[in-house]
């Protein structure tokens, strides 16, 4: 009995290690699943983007509740590529469009996608109105943060 109490307590405080070394960990383990990850990420985001400036510049017909969603959509992606960047060794290569610039300026790379979500999240609300007068500047706005960040962190 002794001996099964000492062996529960060995396995309850080996799990225990491994749920705190698993706070650490991100969906991925490696650099390159890192970059897929980003990657592909961006790339859904963009779809929804494109989808969106479609409508905004006249090239298919508004429908609000088709925006709406997209823009939802949008905002919800907003907050997933920005992990794939923050794994240890997910630094340039060959396979990616990433400058080093990033993690030389890690801080203003993190406000830069903190400020994007913010736009996009802001879009989301703004789209849900259903007034594109209101929608075409926020959009704008929103795009201005892709090419702010291109701008300096993308080859
Ligand atoms: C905070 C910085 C930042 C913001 C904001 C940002 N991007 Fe990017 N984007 C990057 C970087 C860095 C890469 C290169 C990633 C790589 O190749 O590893 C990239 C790559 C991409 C790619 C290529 C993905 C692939 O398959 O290689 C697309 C598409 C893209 N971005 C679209 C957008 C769009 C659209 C927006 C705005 C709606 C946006 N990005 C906003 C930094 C940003």
């Amino acid at each position: 009995m002794r001996n099964l109490i000492i062996a529960t307590t060995a396995a309850l405080i080996s799990v225990g290690l491994t749920a705190s070394a698993n706070a650490d960990k991100h969906a991925f383990n490696d650099a390159e699943s890192a970059v897929d990850y980003r990657q592909n990420a961006l790339s859904i985001m963009r779809d929804n983007f494109v989808a969106m400036a479609e409508m905004v510049k006249g090239e298919v017909e508004y429908d609000a509740a088709i925006f709406s969603q997209r823009a939802d959509d949008f905002a919800r992606l907003s907050h997933i590529p920005w992990d794939g960047f923050s794994v240890e060794g997910a630094m340039p290569g060959e396979n990616t469009d990433a400058l080093p610039e990033i993690w030389d300026n890690w801080d203003d790379f993190k406000q830069r996608s903190e400020d994007f979500i913010q736009g996009a999240e802001q879009l989301a609300t703004v789209a849900s109105t259903g007034s594109m007068s209101d929608i075409a500047p926020a959009f704008k706005e929103a795009a201005k943060n892709c090419k702010g960040c291109h701008d300096n962190y993308k080859d």
